[in-house]
């Protein structure tokens, strides 16, 4: 089963797609974690990519369907589950035709629906572990002892560079005006599922299950 986390920045695409990458045995296909491994590592790509990802504007199209044909090439026979991609109606298109050249097709585009406001409260907030990546949040889930992991006990935290509010403002007139239009790209083809994104990190997953389980 392939399928599209589609929703604006902090609407939990990333929450969900790890959980049922854990659950189900799928594999999460980040286009944003693929694109911070770049510039972790200093590619020449990463190089080039930083300052557009700071700014809260999307990476050339070329570059982000390179980095997912790589990724999709390594995952043949496995579930799909694209966080982050396709943005804009090139990469959609782009991305029919990954599919169909490996024999695969999508089988739902889900769409998180949430309340925009809220999500800046959300993505201002939220901070990982620097050992081992465990996800928290300021206000919605701190750590149980301050500053340190519940996890593995680090004391090291970071946040995303583009977490700040007028990086996130821009980040959603991005997904506004460059990715909200590829909505009816699969309505048209009767491909989208509406999820209702405000709902909790548990209801969202049983809204998402109840698709996939339906599913032939
Ligand atoms: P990317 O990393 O994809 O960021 P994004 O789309 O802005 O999404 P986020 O990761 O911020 O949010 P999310 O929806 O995954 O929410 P999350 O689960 O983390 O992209 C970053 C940048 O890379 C882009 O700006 C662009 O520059 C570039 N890029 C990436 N892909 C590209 C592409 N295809 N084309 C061009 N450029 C590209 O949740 C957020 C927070 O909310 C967390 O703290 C979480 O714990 C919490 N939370 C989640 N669900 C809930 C809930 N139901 N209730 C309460 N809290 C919740």
């Amino acid at each position: 089963m392939n399928i599209i986390l589609l929703g604006p920045p902090g609407a939990g695409k990333g929450t969900q797609a790890a959980r049922l990458q854990a659950t189900r045995g799928m594999i999460q296909l980040s286009t944003g974690d693929m694109l911070r491994e770049a510039r972790a590592s200093g590619s020449p790509i990463g190089e080039k990519v930083k300052a557009i990802m700071d700014a809260g504007e999307l990476v050339s199209d070329a570059i982000v369907t390179a980095l997912i044909g790589e990724r999709l090439d390594s995952c043949a026979g496995c579930g799909a589950i694209f966080d982050g991609f396709p943005r804009t109606i090139a990469q959609a298109e782009a991305l029919d035709l990954l599919l169909a050249e490996r024999g695969r097709h999508l089988d739902h585009v889900i769409e998180l629906v949430v309340d925009e406001e809220a999500l800046v409260t959300r993505i201002t907030g939220r901070f990982t572990c620097a050992k081992c990546g465990a996800g928290y949040h300021d206000s919605f889930r701190p750590t149980k002892v301050a500053g340190v992991c519940d996890v593995c006990g680090s004391t090291e935290f970071k946040r995303r560079p583009d977490d700040n509010e007028q990086t996130v403002r821009t980040r959603m007139e991005e997904y506004r005006a460059k990715t909200a239009p590829i909505l009816p790209f699969y309505q048209a083809r009767g491909l989208v599922r509406r999820v209702d994104g405000m709902a909790s990190v548990d209801e969202v997953a049983a809204q998402i299950d109840a698709i996939l389980d339906a599913s032939p």
